[in-house]
């Protein structure tokens, strides 16, 4: 029993959905594929996405990133809505959304995969935050189309209201190994390439800086609290893998074809990465 990541395929570019749709029916029909976030905010193109992962794989596990709750083409109602919506279409679709075991034949040990809804906290939003101060970036965040395309209910804390959904799986009993998964990043280390690497130099003119839209350390808590062995991540678009305090962190993403065009994204750029392998971590 394999398992499989990626995050951040945006298939609204066709470039993204070719390779997507390119995935071979044949090898994957054992395994299970973790898709952490960010495929599009269009409905009927996320449908038909996961209907063909589906096809493709044994099992597919599924978590919205922030794309999927942008309100564009006149969609009515708000976010937390679009997210009852996506959750309905999983449902409809045979893609999980909450913790299941999988791979558990009598010949292997098999794995708990644990979904983590989850949403980032900006700086003035609390401790949780992932925040690197940078010189010269934009508390605005005027580069940021979530500000525009995402609506949520007054008052509500966004990312608690996400994160309180996987309360009732951190107290459980997993009597097997747990690989857990996120959109958003759980830790800062994981923003950069080593903990060796030089802080992000700041530019001349206005730039976006990142981590303030990144995470929030309150995903770490959980997948701590789960006891993860490994936990995948998307959103940052810039792939890594490496082992911190014992947890694997694995970031695999499709990302932009400009992105992958510049060389920007990283290793396993464009394919599916293994971060699990019947019973042991693969990697
Ligand atoms: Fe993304
Ligand atoms: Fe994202």
């Amino acid at each position: 029993m394999r398992i499989f990541a990626i995050s951040d395929v945006h298939a609204d570019y066709p470039q993204n959905m070719a390779l997507i749709q390119a995935l071979s029916g044949r090898e994957h029909q054992r395994d299970t594929l973790l898709l952490a976030g960010d495929v599009t905010d269009d409905l009927a193109r996320l449908s038909r996405v996961l209907r063909g992962l589906r096809e493709k794989f044994a099992h597919v596990f599924f978590v919205p990133g922030n794309h999927e709750l942008w309100l564009r083409r006149d969609e009515q109602g708000d976010s937390v809505a679009k997210f009852g919506k996506i959750m309905r279409l999983c449902t409809d679709l045979g893609v999980a959304t909450n913790p299941a075991r999988v791979g558990s034949g009598s010949d292997e040990p098999g794995a708990w995969v644990v979904p983590l809804f989850s949403w980032y906290v900006k700086p003035e939003q609390g401790p949780e935050s992932l925040y690197v101060p940078r010189e010269g970036d934009d508390p605005g965040l005027s580069m940021w189309a979530d500000e525009v395309l995402t609506r949520w209910p007054e008052r509500l804390s966004v990312a608690d209201h996400f994160l309180d959904m996987n309360e009732p799986h951190l107290g459980r009993e997993y009597d097997a190994p747990v690989v857990s998964f996120s959109h958003f990043l759980p830790r800062r280390e994981v923003m950069f390439r080593s903990p060796a690497a030089p802080p992000p130099r700041a530019g001349r003119a206005v730039r976006f800086n990142f981590s303030r839209v990144a995470g929030s350390t309150r995903i770490e808590a959980q997948l701590r609290a789960l006891g993860s062995v490994v936990h995948v991540h998307g959103h940052q678009h810039r792939n890594r893998d490496r082992v911190i305090d014992g947890v694997r962190y694995v970031s695999n993403c499709l990302g932009y074809p400009p992105e992958r065009a510049r060389g920007e994204i990283g290793e396993s750029c464009g394919s599916l990465k293994l971060v699990w392998d019947n019973g042991s971590k693969a990697g």
